[in-house]
């Protein structure tokens, strides 16, 4: 396979081809997943939510996502991989912010790294771009900040956060991001910041003109059942498949039909 690169990104919204990406946090999934061409892999801290059962994405940790980059990396041919920053790695000063990109880099070999947030990470994301390390931002619905907003509902359908986040894209655009993930904001808004800026916006709830988009992969797959926003489009329910095939299981276990005659050695 041809790597996918941060450049190869930014070569594809000039050619108007869309970029896909999709989460993945260990190794057989991102093999899948890497094999069905999807361009960019996030290693999300989305992972606190659908790996280890915790309510908001807070609680994990920078040695936890390490620990899940190094296990997709291992699976990843062609896809460019990136990873989080979790909160609490780098929003307290930029030299901390900056030890936190080089560990995650370092210890799982990871391509790129994201970060949420605008003019307020501003010198942390300098300093981390400063070192050679890609960054992705990441404007709108920041899942990091949900106890400021209160709500997980969609962002800047305001002017006043409108005009911000149109100025943060810019900002990130200038000093150095290779693409911007916008996230639950007004279809209109994504498509006005796809056009003001020549990186590539990857949405999720932010409509058909972003530049790509960004689904998590529980989700695309229907494994999760209990979250349904407007913007998931569900590919498979696996839910269901999964519940099936492990009652089949345990109830061929129970009547003696497995393990058969043959399946024994
Ligand atoms: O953590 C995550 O999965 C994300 C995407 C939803 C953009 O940040
Ligand atoms: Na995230």
């Amino acid at each position: 396979y041809k790597r996918v690169t941060v450049k190869s990104l930014v070569d594809m919204k000039q050619q108007g081809e869309k970029i896909s990406m999709l989460t993945a946090y260990d190794y057989s999934m991102a093999k899948i997943v890497d094999a069905a061409k999807v361009d960019v892999i996030l290693v999300g801290d989305s992972a606190s939510n659908v790996m280890a059962g915790h309510e908001t994405t807070l609680p994990i940790t920078l040695d936890q996502m390490i620990y899940h980059a190094s296990s997709v990396i291992r699976a990843v041919n062609r896809a460019l991989v990136v990873v989080d920053l979790p909160f609490g790695s780098y929003q307290s000063d930029p030299k901390e912010a900056l030890r936190s990109a080089i560990r995650i880099m370092k210890e799982s070999g990871a391509h790129a790294v994201k970060l949420e947030g605008g003019i307020e990470i501003k010198e942390s994301v300098k300093r981390i771009l400063n070192a050679g390390i890609p960054v992705m931002g990441h404007l709108g619905l920041t899942p990091q900040s949900i106890y400021k907003f209160g709500t997980y509902t969609v962002r800047a359908k305001e002017e006043e956060e409108a005009e911000k986040l149109m100025e943060d894209a810019k900002m990130l655009e200038k000093i150095g991001c290779f693409s911007i993930v916008l996230e639950k904001i007004p279809a209109a808004l994504t498509k006005k910041v796809s056009e003001s800026i020549s990186i590539p916006t990857i949405g999720i709830g932010g409509g058909r003109h972003a530049d790509g988009q960004v689904l998590v992969i529980h989700d695309l797959l229907g494994m999760t059942h209990e979250f349904n926003p407007r913007f998931l489009r569900r590919y498979m329910n696996l839910y269901e498949e999964m519940s099936d095939a492990i009652s089949r299981y345990v109830s061929d276990v129970k009547s003696l039909d497995f393990p058969s005659e043959e399946e024994q050695y």
